[in-house]
């Protein structure tokens, strides 16, 4: 038997259902901020993420689907959402046509990392990106809808983790303080790290080295060096935080894994997924659209991880959809099962019904014996009799009242047992 791909799980009915309301409480509250979905495709131009992930990052250097076309062209699956939108708006212009522009997106995104608990090579974020605004209240607003997700999920203890990278003036200084530092280290750096100090010596932060992490208990760190602009435009995103009452700590230890970041980092993390604790990151990018197009467009965004998202989240259960079942008990009597299930579906207030036809039954026994395992709250029985009378016996499940009934008026009398039950169930609610 052929097996899926390793760390590629499939979602299969009875998960399924977890992710639709997931994606829904999602949704809801993107919409509620005011972002528009975006649709990307998973398959992109290589160097779109070469360019905006970054060539040294992580997931370019290892983590990374590349592969070559047939006609020779380096195509990628995306490991992330940002670079796909940032393509996609300045392709169709959307970023010159309105301002802010605010998007929304959740899809499968793809790392070859190695599986372990809450890490896969194909996950799903959902991810919001903000374009058009230097103000720190974005930053801060961005935050605020990333807790409110958390919220919302019932994640237990959710901490967001807040830091500066500051930007294009502070981080070269700030880089060479960092490198003056670590070169008395080096030779007890591991061997990762010794590489970051060519290319990304921020990262070495991340390294999960204890003799390194020793080293970068006492290294320089990037608040200390911001520039005036960059420490006012941070201390105004926790003031506003502060004052919508989010709680954050300040960690100079989030240098986030991809490039374009600039200003505010942060990542949420929460408690029940083990090592890979990381609901969501992200932060501010403000060169990244300068890099490609030339426009200054500055942007905010972040991504969480919905498979980490659906292990720890506690989201009410939701109703038991109601459920009716067509039982024809004969050849014979499958045309007219047929017939009303297709005009039970037509009708609006059966619209959220789920309507099934069991077929192959010829016993009211093994037919019930099938239904019962669909466990539905009404059943509409085609047997022999009821052919011979036309009517249908319709068969409550919940309270075991049976009723064989004209067959025109099937239908009618479905109805008023679900409204008779809906209107006990709010009853009961009641009292
Ligand atoms: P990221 O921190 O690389 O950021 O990923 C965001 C989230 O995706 C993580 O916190 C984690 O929950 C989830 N995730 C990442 N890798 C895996 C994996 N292998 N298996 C399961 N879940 C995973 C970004 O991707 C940025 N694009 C976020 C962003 C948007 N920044 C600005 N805008």
């Amino acid at each position: 038997m052929i097996q899926s791909l390793k760390g590629m799980p499939d979602v299969l009915p009875g998960e399924v259902e977890n992710w639709q309301r997931l994606e829904q409480v999602l949704r809801d509250i993107a919409h509620n901020y005011g972002y528009s979905e975006i649709r990307t495709p998973v398959l992109e131009n290589a160097d779109l993420f070469i360019k905006s992930t970054g060539e040294q990052s992580d997931i370019v250097q290892k983590e990374f689907y590349r592969f070559e076309d047939k006609n020779g062209d380096a195509i990628s699956l995306r490991p992330e959402g940002t670079p796909g939108t940032v393509r996609a708006l300045m392709q169709h212009k959307l970023l010159a046509q309105k301002s802010p522009q605010k998007v929304y997106y959740m899809g499968p995104m793809f790392r070859r990392e190695r599986p372990q608990k809450g890490r896969f090579r194909q996950f799903h974020q959902m991810g919001v990106e903000y374009f058009g605004s230097h103000a720190p209240g974005v930053d801060a607003e961005v935050i605020s809808m990333l807790y409110q997700i958390c919220q919302k999920l019932n994640i237990p203890s959710p901490k967001i983790m807040l830091n500066s990278l500051g930007d294009e003036t502070c981080r070269p200084k700030y880089r060479e303080a960092l490198l003056n530092y670590l070169q008395k280290y080096e030779a007890d750096l591991d061997a990762t790290s010794r590489q970051r100090m060519q290319d990304n010596p921020m990262r070495i932060f991340d390294s999960k080295d204890t003799k390194t992490q020793d080293i970068m208990q006492d290294a320089p760190v990037m608040l200390d060096h911001l520039t005036d602009a960059c420490k006012v435009h941070f201390d105004q995103v926790q003031a506003q935080l502060s004052q919508m009452q989010i709680p954050y700590e300040i960690n100079t230890r989030i240098v986030r894994g991809l490039d374009y970041y600039t200003h505010t980092a942060f990542e949420v993390i929460a408690q029940g997924l083990g090592s890979q604790n990381a609901v969501g990151g992200g932060g501010r990018y403000n060169n990244l659209i300068q890099s490609f197009a030339g426009q200054d467009i500055p942007a905010v965004g972040f991504a969480m991880g919905m498979e980490r998202l659906l292990m720890i989240s506690q989201m009410a259960a939701s109703e038991k959809q109601k459920q009716c079942v067509v039982l024809p008990l004969s050849e014979k009597a499958q045309a007219k099962a047929n017939h009303l299930a297709w005009s039970l579906r037509q009708l609006d207030w059966a619209k959220a019904m789920k309507i099934d036809v069991v077929f192959d039954k010829t016993s009211m026994k093994s037919g019930l014996r099938a239904v019962a395992k669909l466990d539905p709250q009404y059943v509409l029985i085609l047997g022999d009799q009821e052919l011979e009378n036309d009517t249908v016996l319709f068969k409550n499940f919940m309270s075991k009242e049976q009723k064989e009934i004209e067959y025109n008026l099937g239908i009618d009398f479905l109805r008023e047992q679900v409204l008779k039950d809906e209107n006990k169930v709010g009853m009961d609610a009641k009292l």
